[in-house]
């Protein structure tokens, strides 16, 4: 096991009671000889308010770990506790209430509806949730959109489609942002802002960060890296001085 991980379980602005627990989670996809293991017995705590990078090669797990810790796939065996949920005990609608209430999903492509402007795109979810009459207003200018809340996307940059859906994303207010490349298609600077807006959402709010990127650079302004490889947890360090998202550079 690594070395760091004890340390890692209270993390830097965390608390003892983590955010995410697993324990010997595997996955499989298939059976017999045509099995694929996807994730083979990972085991971390992942401390609340933490802001965590996940690195690996292509295939190496990361999306199947996000999946398997946000419930919208199921675990093959072991342990998955989320935001105080053991999701292996929840039945279809209590998973689906965890998905809706407890996370926040960011990928690569934004997925806005094109017809509906910056603000009502987040309006829509705010609705599903039951979320406060001013909560997709303040979303969008948590994400520093105020002044464009009534663009369409056609007419706002990658960026700012990204920065829409992580305010969509942070809307119902879930104490965990998982985000799965969230960078992938951004420039250096559109890049940067997004991951500005990442950092400033979990550090005013206390939200718990998992960030999955290709990109090794992006891992400085993490508060811990935990890489994989074939499944497996290779490597988990805490940053002892992460760096500013302005700072990264690649
Ligand atoms: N729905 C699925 N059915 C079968 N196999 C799958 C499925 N999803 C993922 N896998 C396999 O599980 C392994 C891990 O895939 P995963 O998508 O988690 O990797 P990844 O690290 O996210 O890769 P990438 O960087 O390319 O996104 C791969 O071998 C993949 O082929
Ligand atoms: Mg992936």
């Amino acid at each position: 096991m690594v070395a760091t991980e004890g340390r890692g379980a209270r993390g830097p602005g965390g608390t003892a009671t983590p955010a995410v627990r697993l324990v010997d989670v595997r996955k499989q996809y298939g059976t017999g000889e045509l099995a694929g293991r996807a994730l083979r017995g990972i085991s971390l705590d992942i401390a609340a308010g933490q802001f965590v990078v996940l690195l690996g090669p292509s295939g190496s797990g990361k999306t199947t770990l996000m999946n398997v810790v946000g419930g919208m796939e199921p675990a093959t065996s072991g342990s998955v506790e989320v935001a105080g949920r053991t999701l292996g005990d929840l039945d279809g609608e209590a998973l689906t209430t965890f998905r809706r209430e407890r996370v926040g999903f960011v990928f690569q492509f934004f997925n806005l509806i094109p017809t509906l402007t910056a603000l009502e795109n987040v309006q829509l979810v705010a609705e599903l949730v039951a979320a406060p009459d001013d909560a997709a207003r303040r979303a969008i200018d948590a994400v520093g959109l105020g002044e464009r809340a009534d663009h369409f996307p056609g007419a706002m940059s990658g960026g700012e489609q990204q920065r829409v859906a992580i305010a969509r994303a942070v809307v119902k207010d879930p104490p965990i942002l998982l985000c799965d490349e969230p960078t992938g298609s951004l420039d250096l600077e559109t890049g940067r802002q997004v991951l500005g807006v990442l950092r400033e959402l979990s550090r005013a709010a206390g939200r718990t960060v998992l960030l999955v990127t290709h990109n090794s650079a992006i891992a400085a302004m993490a508060d811990r890296v935990i890489r994989l490889r074939s499944g497996e947890v290779v490597d988990d360090r805490l940053v002892p001085a992460p760096v500013e998202p302005e700072a990264v550079t690649w």
